[in-house]
């Protein structure tokens, strides 16, 4: 298929991600256009992309076919307001703000094609995940349409939307878990003598590695473990300390408080 114009209405973080993936991705400058709140940006925009940068949601989505909504979850209804009175049946709305049922956006935008994802901060270097959810009024044009955008940046999945919170909580989160990770074994590695440079490197590539070995391998997470931790050996004294003290209930109750916060917001949003 040709590749879709892209709309980015709130080019923050994840907005600026999507932007930059899509221009890696082969999309030309005047095939996108970013809409932000602050002139400073709008300048910095257009400097490090090319593209036409605005304060006008509006002109961001205009004749657009793919739109993508990467406002805050409080911002969305500003958004919505600004853009219903000129979308049409022939676009849709790819929307990224956590928690946001998509049952916001068909609310008002009657008819018009909605697609709720969750992406991650890894699109920034292509190695995203994105789950996402299709609204009623989605075609196959719309979904392809949509899926192409997404998968500029990344894996894609499509999932039923009551399962978007729990993919919020694990992959749209997720990336932190394992920054805080590295973060700890890092300062963990400098308590145990080793410089700051070195303990950061040998993380980085610790992390990636085992990251890429997951990924690439075709055995499961338990298994590659397994092939680590030798019976009364280094691994096994670690791994008894980490699940001694908690490992997996406090990973299990840090994913359920962020789902419950991804269910909160959306409900916020969708009482307005
Ligand atoms: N960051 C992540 O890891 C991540 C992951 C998955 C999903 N998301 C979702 O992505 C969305 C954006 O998150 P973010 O981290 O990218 O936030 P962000 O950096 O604050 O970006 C939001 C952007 O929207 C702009 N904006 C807000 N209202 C606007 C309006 N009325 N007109 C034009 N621009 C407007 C803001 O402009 P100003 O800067 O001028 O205020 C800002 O540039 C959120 O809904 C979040 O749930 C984020």
């Amino acid at each position: 298929m040709t590749r879709p114009s892209v709309g980015i209405l709130g080019a923050g973080s994840m907005g600026e991600i999507f932007a930059h993936g899509l221009l890696r991705a082969g999309w030309e400058p005047e095939e996108l256009t970013l809409a932000v709140r602050r002139p400073d940006r709008v300048r910095d925009l257009e400097h490090t992309t090319g593209a036409k940068a605005t304060l006008s949601l509006a002109e961001a989505a205009e004749d657009k076919d793919v739109l993508i909504v990467s406002v805050k979850p409080k911002d969305v209804p500003t958004v919505l307001g600004e853009i219903s009175d000129l979308v049409t049946p022939t676009q849709v709305v790819v929307s990224v703000a956590a928690g946001v049922p998509v049952s916001v956006f068909e609310d008002a935008l009657p008819g018009i094609p909605v697609v709720r994802a969750m992406p991650n901060t890894p699109s920034a270097v292509d190695l995203g995940m994105t789950a996402y959810s299709i609204g009623v009024a989605v075609d196959g044009v719309h979904a392809e349409r949509a899926e192409v955008v997404l998968a500029a940046v990344g894996d894609t999945l499509r999932v039923s939307e009551d399962l978007l919170d729990a993919v919020t909580a694990v992959s749209g989160t997720g990336p932190a878990y394992v920054f805080l990770l590295a973060e700890a074994l890092i300062e963990a590695a400098i308590r145990e003598g080793l410089p700051h440079h070195a303990a950061e490197r040998i993380v980085h590539q610790t992390v990636r590695g085992a990251g890429e070995l997951l990924a690439l391998s075709d055995k499961s997470a338990f298994r590659l473990r397994g092939e680590v931790t030798s019976p009364g050996g280094t691994t096994a004294a670690a791994m008894h300390v980490l699940e001694d003290g908690g490992f997996r209930a406090l990973m299990e109750n840090a994913v359920r408080a962020a789902a419950e916060r991804s269910k909160e917001l959306g409900e916020k949003v969708s009482d307005r």
